[in-house]
């Protein structure tokens, strides 16, 4: 049974739901699902916005079918090429000989590496700038390289001023039924997996995501229909708000994520020592995580928040424990920035080398202060450490508050 819903009167989504799929991109756990959307533009011609993964085509195929209702498919647009968005392609040619696929060079050429099937005479190539008119419905392209792939673009419907959007925009998290941002609880419901979703897929490309909010400024937008999550048609500027900042890498809040490795648990126990102390001088909201237990998607997302991050973690082999340096170089290869840091370092027989091996992995990303110096500890924290741990406790504090 097809299951669409009415975006606009003339417009329809016939996406679908995940709630299956263990891990998007086969890393990332999804414990909420996640939704892949597509929209169908009924007008004098008809237009489909992207398809969906395959792993839910045969309800799409269904959706589209209905909506169609025995016309034909005119136009196919692509706007991002990334598998989860464009499994459906040479199926919908079968089914409609004469669709337009519309895209760029590089849409085309990802479509030659993607698929076997010859479709070259079915592309329309478009230019930045471009409109196709439907009707009553234009469309015009806008190009957003590296939001999240080469070939993005996003589509921008003139007549009802929408904006689709690719996955800026998006999330993690099936849709319940409630089509739109405003019918759920955005913040209860999706804002922690709409932060993990930017920053560890998009996260790399703050500067692309700045280029493409430059040049949609001047544009007036009614509505965002991102390719994952929720459609906004109010209160646009609290998710445009949110991809500025998370774009900039700038923190949303001030506070303090401990982030540990610990194989006995000694250097936990420091950690959790100078949590308690930071709490008694009056930090809320404190995180902790042991990256041997929490996915580090999750992790990032939260160092994307907030604004001070205390790495602790053991020595082993002669170098940085793995784990945590896997969750560093990930951090790095995400481009995070701008953050105030904070050490701790334990060792039993090579004093030096894992705040040596921090500090290292730190100083490599952009902005980020290290704030005092590391707190080292000799396989177990002793009583006489306290007061230098006060100090460090101290500092953070005051590195918080001078933010404001
Ligand atoms: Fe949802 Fe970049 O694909």
């Amino acid at each position: 049974m097809h299951c669409v819903q009415e975006v606009t009167p003339q417009i329809f989504w016939v996406g679908g739901n995940d709630r299956r799929l263990e891990r998007f991109e086969n890393m990332f756990p999804l414990p909420h699902g996640v939704a892949y959307n597509s929209y169908l533009i009924m007008d004098e011609k008809t237009a489909l916005m992207d398809t969906v993964d395959s792993a839910i085509s045969a309800l799409f195929l269904e959706n589209i079918t209905h909506v169609l209702n025995g016309r034909q498919l005119d136009y196919l647009v692509i706007n991002h090429m990334e598998p989860d968005h464009c499994a459906n392609i040479e199926e919908l040619v079968r089914r409609y000989p004469e669709v337009k696929i519309v895209g760029n060079k590089k849409t085309f050429q990802f479509i030659g590496q993607f698929y076997q099937a010859p479709l070259q005479k079915n592309f329309y190539a478009v230019q930045e700038g471009d409109e196709l008119s439907l009707g009553r419905h234009t469309l015009k392209f806008f190009f957003a390289p590296m939001v999240h792939w080469p070939e993005v673009m996003l589509t921008y419907e003139q007549s009802e001023r929408i904006l689709f959007s690719a996955d800026a925009f998006g999330t993690f998290g099936a849709l319940s039924g409630n089509l739109f941002s405003d019918q759920a609880d955005f913040e209860a419901v999706y804002l922690e997996e709409a932060r993990r979703y930017y920053a560890n897929i998009v996260g790399k490309y703050g500067m692309q995501v700045q280029t493409a909010l430059q040049k949609l400024s001047g544009v007036e937008i009614r509505m965002i229909c991102p390719l994952h999550g929720p459609v906004w048609r109010s209160n646009l500027s609290y998710i445009l708000d949110k991809y500025d900042h998370w774009s900039k890498y700038l923190p949303e809040k001030n506070g303090v994520v401990l982030i540990y490795a610990s194989m006995y648990g000694n250097t936990e126990n420091a950690m959790n020592v100078l949590a308690a102390k930071l709490s008694q001088k009056g930090l809320s909201d404190l995180r902790m995580y042991d990256v041997s237990k929490t996915h580090p998607s999750y992790i990032i997302a939260d160092a994307w928040k907030y604004s001070h991050l205390v790495f602790g973690a053991p020595t082993y082999n002669m170098g940085l424990y793995f784990v945590m340096e896997a969750l560093l170089r990930d951090m790095a290869g995400l481009q995070l920035q701008n953050r105030q840091v904070a050490l701790v370092g334990n060792y039993t027989w090579a004093p030096g080398v894992v705040v040596k091996a921090l500090r290292g992995l730190v100083e490599g990303m952009k902005n980020m202060e290290i704030i005092a110096p590391p707190f080292e500890i000799n396989s177990a924290m002793k009583p006489e450490q306290e007061p230098a741990l006060d100090q460090l406790a101290e500092a953070i504090c005051a590195s918080v508050r001078q933010l404001g």
